[in-house]
């Protein structure tokens, strides 16, 4: 009888809502009222467009960098707010160099080096290490020095484990070779390395820079292969022979120094990344400048042409996934190297001596912006 009563007890509570003592009150969810469909999505919070070449890129994935030379960081205020601003990425112009780092045989000398990379953490900037085998810049001692294969052989291993574990976990990459192969050949230069070593120099810097930093992305560097022909061809013949070799080679770097009056085309670039990457390769655009110089049209007509060559350049690496980085050899023509090295004036960057932003500068926003 006494179970009869419970049970009827629970029923009537069941059907009348009513709270049992062991359940407890459940907080009330007012039912969401349904609102009608009109085909109009709530538009999302849209991002200002960037006003900077630094937050441009980083919007589309890729590195945006320059040269730095150390002197005029050191002296120019401007200069290093600009960079600061502008770039993520630096490239010591000359700081890194065998001449700037081993000025005596076993003597390193890395104050203008970690200047450069103090400067960059500093602003939340990567460091391309430039550049650890080279034909140019030795110090006396190297250039006109007489070694044996075997002495040439431990002063550059000696002088890449040094330098690679100098830096080791400071740089995101490092150009390992710069400018191995001849001008209008496709065989190798005939260097220090090149008649003292023998071809297999190559090689040999990439693993001992592998060895002293497994982490750091390595380059082979030239100029003149940016897009399809003889030196590319050459260039992409001896990085497919390190590749072959299980060389420790990370990427290609293409300088692309170039002149308004012959650069090379958009789609030839992309064709001459694309076939780097199906090797495996990543690609950076590592020291572009757009000579104006020897060019007969008055000098808007030269800028705006010297715009649409960083506009196209630009374009072809936002094209080709393994196109990591682009990066300009300076910013300002204040110190560019070509008046000095050509003997000629020139205004081949994207900041007139003035820091006051070129049209390539737009042109490099602009491309940045489209979504093609
Ligand atoms: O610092 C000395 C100075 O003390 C001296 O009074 C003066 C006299 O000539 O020379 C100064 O050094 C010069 C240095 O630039 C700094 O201005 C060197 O002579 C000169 O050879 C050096 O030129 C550099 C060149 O590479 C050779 O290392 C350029 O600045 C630099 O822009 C250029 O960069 C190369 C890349 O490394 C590789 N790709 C091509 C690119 C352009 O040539």
């Amino acid at each position: 009888m006494k179970y009869r009563i419970c049970a009827l007890l629970i029923l009537v509570c069941l059907l009348s809502s009513c709270s049992l003592p062991w359940q407890s009150a459940a907080p009330v969810t007012p039912t969401p009222t349904a609102q009608p469909f009109t085909g109009v999505v709530a538009p999302l919070p849209t991002l200002a467009p960037p006003t900077t070449l630094r937050e441009a890129a980083q919007r589309r994935g890729i590195l945006i960098g320059s040269a730095v030379g150390v002197s005029q960081l050191r002296s120019d205020p401007m200069y290093g707010t600009t960079l600061a601003q502008e770039f993520d990425e630096v490239t010591p112009e000359n700081a890194m160099k065998f001449d700037a780092l081993e000025p005596n045989p076993g003597e390193y000398t890395f104050a203008d080096g970690d200047a450069i990379v103090a400067f960059a953490r500093a602003h939340g900037m990567v460091v391309r290490g430039h550049n650890l085998v080279w034909y140019r810049s030795l110090p006396p001692w190297l250039a006109n020095g007489s070694f044996s294969r075997t002495q040439l052989m431990a002063i550059l291993k000696d002088h890449i484990m040094t330098v690679v574990s100098h830096y080791r976990g400071k740089l995101i990459a490092w150009d390992v070779v710069n400018e191995a192969i001849a001008d209008g050949t496709d065989t190798l230069r005939n260097s220090i390395w090149m008649q003292d070593i023998g071809p297999d120099y190559i090689d040999w810097a990439f693993r001992w820079a592998h060895q002293a930093d497994p982490q750091v992305h390595l380059f082979y560097n030239d100029y003149g292969g940016d897009g399809l022909g003889a030196k590319s061809n050459a260039i992409y013949n001896l990085v497919k022979g390190l590749v072959q070799r299980g060389v420790p080679i990370y990427g290609v770097g293409l300088q692309m120094h170039v002149s308004i009056t012959d650069p090379p085309s958009e789609q030839d670039v992309i064709a001459n990344m694309q076939r780097l990457a199906a090797l495996g390769l990543k690609v950076q655009i590592t020291e572009m400048d757009v000579e104006i110089q020897g060019d007969p049209r008055p000098l808007a007509e030269k800028l705006q042409a010297q715009a649409q060559v960083y506009h196209d350049m630009m374009a072809a690496c936002l094209a080709v996934s393994a196109c990591e980085a682009f990066v300009m050899w300076g910013f300002t023509d204040r110190y560019s190297w070509i008046p000095a090295a050509t003997g000629h004036a020139d205004e081949p960057l994207i900041y007139d001596q003035n820091y006051h932003p070129k049209p390539a500068f737009h042109a490099l926003m602009s491309a940045l912006a489209s979504q093609s």
